[in-house]
C-alpha cells in the first residue's frame, strides 16, 4: 500500500475537481475532507459555520484529520485552512504526500467571488485585497507542502497529469 496523496492550497485552486480526477486516474479512493465533514453532521459547510462556528468546524477538521491518517492509498482534498492547525500540517505530511495546488489570486478571486455564499470565509474577507492578505498569512504553511503546482490558466487533465509525473 502506498502513502495518502494530500491535496493542500487556498479556496478555488482546484482541489476537490483535481483530486477527483487524480484518484480515478490512479485508482484511488478519494476523500473530500469538507463533504465528509457535511456528512457527518448533516449540513452544509455555510451552516456549519453559522450554526456552530468555525472553531466546531476547525476541531472537526482537526478529529477528520486523525482518522484519514490511518488510512493509505488515498486521494485527499482538504479545506483551505487544514494548515491553519499545526499537528493537522504535520499528521498529513509524515503519512503522505502534500501537493500544493497554487493560482494566482485574480483567477482565485475570479473562481471564489462567483460563489461567496459557499465561503463563509469570504464574510470576513470580502474584497481581493483581503483574500490577498488572508493568501500571505497563511503562505508559510502551504510552502511546506512536498510539490506545488500552479493551475493558472491550466486545464484540469494537464493539472492532474502534471501531478503524475511529479509524483
Ligand atoms: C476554508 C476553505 C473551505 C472550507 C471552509 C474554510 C478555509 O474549503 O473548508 O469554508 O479556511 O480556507 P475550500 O478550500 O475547498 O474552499
Amino acid at each position: 500500500m502506498g502513502k495518502n496523496i494530500v491535496l493542500v492550497g487556498f479556496m478555488g485552486t482546484g482541489k476537490s475537481s483535481v483530486g477527483n480526477r487524480l484518484a480515478q486516474k490512479l485508482n484511488k479512493r478519494f476523500i473530500d475532507m469538507d463533504k465528509e465533514i457535511e456528512l457527518l453532521l448533516g449540513m452544509t459547510i455555510p451552516r456549519i459555520f453559522k450554526v456552530y462556528g468555525e472553531k466546531r468546524f476547525r476541531s472537526e477538521e482537526k478529529l477528520l484529520v486523525a482518522k484519514l491518517c490511518k488510512q493509505e492509498d488515498c486521494v485527499i482534498s482538504t479545506g483551505g485552512g487544514i494548515i491553519l492547525e499545526e499537528e493537522n500540517l504535520a499528521a498529513l505530511r509524515e503519512d503522505g504526500v502534500l501537493v500544493r495546488l497554487n493560482a494566482k489570486p485574480e483567477d482565485l478571486w475570479e473562481r471564489i467571488s462567483r460563489k461567496k455564499e459557499n465561503r463563509p470565509l469570504l464574510k470576513k474577507h470580502s474584497s481581493i485585497n483581503d483574500m490577498i492578505a488572508l493568501m500571505q498569512e497563511r503562505e508559510k504553511y502551504y510552502s511546506q507542502a512536498h510539490l506545488t503546482i500552479d493551475t493558472s490558466s491550466k486545464e484540469l487533465d494537464q493539472v492532474v497529469d502534471e501531478i503524475i509525473s511529479l509524483l
